[in-house]
């Protein structure tokens, strides 16, 4: 079977088509970045119509790719939050209407556990149960995942989200917006051992993560550094070692209070190398293995969607449940 996935919570439209023979068989995206850059952060009203430009002639594209034609989609999946209300609206009326008009069920999914099974989209699988280390801009989280929708908040953040605390402290630093992946290229020419910052909240017993402290941290050696290209490259890498040393710490508790063997690190900061390979390790070390979606997978997409629709098609289908009456309903706030 085939499922169009849609995505449009924030400030890329993603779309993509899921084959269950044979994966992701097309995918496209479109980022908003440049349109909100000089803003430096998103501007809800321009993403909402950005995504009204974008949405239809993104899926014409897929379509086209894949060679798919209206009569070949099984089911629509589209986000239905979290995310900008504007924003999700764009897609959930286009993915409704296209699902009336093509008369195929539609299937609301959760941005979240789209991040959360995007590694599933890899040959190499994880199997439930995992752990999830949720890393986006929009949240921080660590999920005991049972199975499929059965989801324990493990900790979350208190304040800043890893990536919003990655584009905050790279616009203190002048990087831009969203500076996170430039933050992190600084930090590749950074020395270790120049600059100290806490590990936040680890010194207590819990998962709960606090960003929002490092980034006031930055700022104050920001402004006594001389700014030198090699300073710049010393506090980022300050400030990376210490937001991955810390999630580390958290994953390292996840797991031994869990049992389990597998992590799953999603969401737009598992881009990060220097996570990655420090979390690799963390599993090898373990005996188990930790599970990424590819780069691209990694921030939002439209592949993730459509996975995630097609696995909640299956359920409601082996569980003979119902799906979702039509009506348009986007849901900006919502706990997995
Ligand atoms: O998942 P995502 O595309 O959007 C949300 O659902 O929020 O995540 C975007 C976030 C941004 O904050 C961005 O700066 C961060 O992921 N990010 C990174 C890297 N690549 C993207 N943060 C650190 N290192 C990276 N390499
Ligand atoms: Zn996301």
């Amino acid at each position: 079977m085939k499922i169009l996935g849609i995505e449009t919570s924030c400030d890329e439209t993603g779309i993509a088509i899921y084959d269950s023979e044979q994966g992701i068989i097309a995918d496209a995206l479109f980022s908003q970045i440049k349109l909100h850059a000089e803003y430096g952060g998103v501007v809800p009203e321009l993403a909402s119509r950005d995504h009204v430009r974008k949405t239809i002639p993104l899926i014409k594209k897929v379509m086209a790719e894949s060679g798919c034609t209206p009569a070949d989609i099984d089911a629509i999946a589209y986000t239905k939050g979290p995310g900008l209300i504007g924003a999700l609206f764009v897609g959930v009326g286009i993915g409704r209407s296209l699902a009336y008009a093509w008369d195929v069920p539609a299937i609301g999914v959760h941005h979240m556990e789209g991040h959360l099974l995007a590694p599933m989209l890899e040959d190499d699988k994880p199997e439930f149960p995992f752990v999830a280390l949720l890393v986006s801009g929009g949240h921080s989280m660590l999920v005991d995942v049972q199975s499929l929708g059965h989801y324990t908040i493990l900790g979350e953040s208190i304040d800043d989200a890893a990536g919003e605390a990655f584009d905050k402290t790279a616009k203190i630093m002048g990087l831009g917006y969203p500076g996170g992946p430039a933050l992190a290229k600084l930090a590749e020419k950074g020395r270790p051992g120049i600059y100290k910052l806490p590990r936040p909240m680890t010194d207590r017993p819990g998962l709960d993560f606090s960003f929002s402290g490092l980034k006031t941290a930055v700022a104050n050696l920001y402004r006594d550094s001389d700014k030198t290209e090699q300073d710049l490259a010393d506090i980022a890498y300050a400030f990376q070692e210490a937001v991955v040393d810390t999630i580390y710490i958290k994953c390292r508790r996840a797991l031994e209070q869990t049992g389990y063997q597998s992590l799953v690190v999603a969401g737009g900061v598992s881009a990060n190398i220097s996570l990655r390979e420090k979390l690799t390790s963390l599993l090898e070390s373990k005996g188990g293995k930790a599970y990424y979606p590819r780069l691209q997978f990694c921030t939002d997409n439209g592949a993730m969607i459509a996975y995630a629709g097609y696995c909640r098609y299956q359920q409601i289908i082996s569980q003979q449940g119902q799906f979702e009456e039509p009506a348009v309903r986007a849901q900006p706030r919502w706990p997995i």
